[in-house]
């Protein structure tokens, strides 16, 4: 069993389990119950700018039903292979991080991954929206069920913004279709560790947009931009792929899933209410990226997973795989239409919510958001 990387987010010392397990606690006595389906709720009260922060109960639901569809399969199977490739040469065990799980498809996924190809690892999934951690434990408590096996993955309920981690503890971190928060995530990656993030790219669900929106905006966005300066991109590939929805169910739980949902006018979403089936274009884009070694401390030949030394390495500029737009800079994106904001500029102590869920003034225009599943 590995050690807990847990933090107190009360006063930051290491948390520790109890003998059953049912419980944590720190140096400081202050003590966190495990809730029934298994998840550690370390989100305080305070810190909390809504009662319920992040996707509600009704998105949870509608995203596990969609991906329980095996839909974005080939996206979390691309992400996979990553995650094992860069995993192999590491010192187990590892310790993965999936910032923003949601209800924990894609968490599940790389750990049965990892478990498939004999990698020590224990995988915390990590969401500020407690229905979303409900629902990820209680899938991962049914896959270790099923193979009569204890649940090793540990679900928490907490903000990417103040990772409740220790310092420098996470060999490969995960973000799927969720804000990028470089300080916070380089505070607890390793310093030789990696993280990989997956947004929409430029034609995603476009037939889906184009039935919902009077005008459509150009997705170019530079996650390479926005993981600033301590992380250098390593790898980057495209998920592109055409499937049908078949059914108005699950037309309906994809809306719901994303903030098209709310900030569609609702005559638009009625051009889809009679519809039974759509076929839609899938275009993830994944970005992998290393902690950078600052110059002083890089030594001569750094190899990385792929075979080269770092100074070999094609420049982001130069990958053939990733379309042109979408590794250029940032159009003129008003604030709203673009809620990027670094950890720094982020308030520490005020847990932000993604996405924010302000009415838009003028709904017919698509507003683009990377994060759009
Ligand atoms: C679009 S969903 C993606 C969920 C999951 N990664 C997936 O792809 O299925 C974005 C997730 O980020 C979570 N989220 C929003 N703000 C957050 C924050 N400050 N800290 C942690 N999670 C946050 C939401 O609750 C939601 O589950």
């Amino acid at each position: 069993m590995t050690a807990s990387i847990l933090l107190c987010p009360v006063c930051k010392e290491s948390l520790q389990a109890n003998d059953s397990n049912k419980s944590l606690s720190c140096a400081n006595n202050h003590s966190f119950d495990r809730a029934r389906q298994g998840y550690l709720n370390l989100l305080l009260a305070h810190k909390k700018k809504s009662k319920n922060p992040g996707d509600s109960q009704e998105m949870v639901i509608a995203r596990q039903a969609f991906l329980n569809s095996d839909f974005y399969r080939p996206i979390s199977e691309s992400l996979n292979k990553i995650v094992v490739n860069l995993a192999l040469p590491l010192k187990q065990p590892i310790q993965v991080l999936d910032i923003g799980c949601g209800e924990g498809y894609y968490s599940q996924r790389i750990h049965h991954s990892l478990s498939d190809h004999q990698i020590d690892h224990k995988l915390h999934g990590l969401d500020i929206s407690k229905d979303a951690v409900i629902a990820a434990a209680k899938r991962a408590k049914a896959d270790a069920h099923k193979a009569a096996k204890p649940m090793t993955n540990e679900w928490l309920v907490a903000s990417a913004v103040e990772i409740p981690l220790q310092d420098q503890s996470i060999d490969i971190a995960t973000c799927l279709f969720t804000r990028l928060m470089p300080d916070s995530y380089h505070k607890v990656i390793k310093q030789d560790g990696y993280f990989i993030c997956v947004n929409t790219g430029e034609k995603h669900l476009i037939e889906l947009r184009e039935k919902l929106y009077d005008q459509i905006t150009k997705v170019e966005f530079d996650p390479v931009k926005n993981m600033g300066n301590d992380f250098e991109l390593v790898d980057q590939q495209q998920v592109s792929y055409q499937n049908t929805l078949s059914s108005q169910q699950q037309i309906q739980d994809l809306l719901l899933m994303t903030p098209h949902n709310w900030r569609t006018k609702s005559e638009n979403k009625e051009a889809l209410s009679t519809l039974e089936e759509l076929t839609v274009t899938i275009d993830a884009q994944i970005h992998v990226f290393k902690v950078k070694v600052k110059e002083k401390e890089k030594p001569a030949d750094t190899i990385n997973p792929w075979g080269k030394t770092t100074q070999e390495i094609t420049p982001p500029s130069q990958l053939a795989e990733m379309p042109a737009a979408t590794v250029t800079e940032l159009p003129a994106a008003t604030p709203d239409e673009m809620p990027i904001k670094s950890s720094t500029e982020m308030p520490v102590e005020t847990p932000t919510e993604i996405p924010n869920k302000k009415s838009e003034a003028n709904p017919s225009k698509e507003k683009f958001n990377p994060w759009l599943k």
